[in-house]
């Protein structure tokens, strides 16, 4: 696992967006997973301004999403669809027809979840899975406890996630409680993970997740078994770490390092 701490969100964000940028570079038609929540929204702004100023350009891309509230419809302001679609696609050249997001109002859960890792197979599987980390470290809505070879299904929420989205919603009791979200197992499948946290209300679990057991406790600890994860940390996310001094010597040593 790649750690890297840069200074503010800022940063940590247009950091977040070169790797991305770079795969769209080598790779035009890439498959990209998608994260929601806050944390992701400077490094959406990010490519967005690639896209308006460089000519990034997302035609051929296709996205994932990890996730989706259990119960809202794409044009719920709480939404992920809608999240994604104000946020990202609607300012980028996305074709709509690439467009993937769990259905949060499916007849049948069992077999669109079924679908929709199939549907990431048939596409080639996904190139740079974008991931923020929940404060009690989930990935997705992977919550403490969620088998790490699991895959797109159903989750109940967590309280303490329940707590944390509240603030996204008029009151606490019009926070889904039921989530369908990408496995654990299905996450790892990506080629490379790139996961970003800011503020030291992660820092917890953020030191879980890197210098903590493997457990399905923290589900973002299953990083530690992926061959190419990056982790991109700002400062107060990163303020609980041991190890910090060997992350920055890492990176101050890496122009250096014989090219492999
Ligand atoms: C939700 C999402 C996660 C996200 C987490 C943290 O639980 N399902 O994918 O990582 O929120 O969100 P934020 O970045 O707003 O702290």
């Amino acid at each position: 696992m790649e750690v890297v701490i840069l200074p503010t969100y800022e940063e940590m964000s247009r950091a977040a967006a070169e790797v991305v940028a770079d795969q769209l570079n080598t790779k035009p038609n890439a498959v990209l997973g998608m994260a929601t929540g806050s944390t992701p929204l400077g490094l959406y702004q990010e490519l967005v301004r690639m896209h308006r100023e460089e000519g990034l350009d997302f035609t051929q891309v296709t996205t994932f999403n990890l996730d989706e509230y259990v119960g809202l419809r794409p044009e719920h302001r709480q939404s992920y669809h809608y999240f994604m679609h104000e946020n990202f696609f609607k300012l980028v050249n996305m074709s709509p027809g690439n467009i993937y997001i769990p259905s949060g109002t499916t007849s049948n859960y069992r077999s669109f979840c079924d679908w929709y890792e199939r549907r990431i197979k048939e596409c080639g599987g996904i190139d740079v899975q974008i991931l923020g980390i929940g404060s009690d470290g989930h990935i997705a809505f992977n919550e403490p406890g969620s088998s790490l070879t699991s895959r797109t299904r159903l989750k109940t929420l967590a309280k303490s996630t329940i707590d944390d989205n509240a603030r996204f919603f008029e009151t606490p009791s019009d926070v889904p409680i039921y989530a369908i979200t990408m496995g654990v197992g299905t996450i790892l499948e990506a080629r490379t993970l790139l996961l970003i946290a800011s503020g030291k209300n992660k820092a917890q679990a953020v030191a879980a997740m890197i210098e903590g057991p493997v457990t399905s406790m923290t589900t973002a600890s299953a990083l530690q078994l992926h061959p190419s994860a990056i982790v991109f940390l700002d400062e107060s996310a990163a303020s609980d770490l041991k190890m910090r001094d060997y992350y920055d010597w890492v990176r101050k040593k890496k122009p250096d390092a014989p090219q492999v």
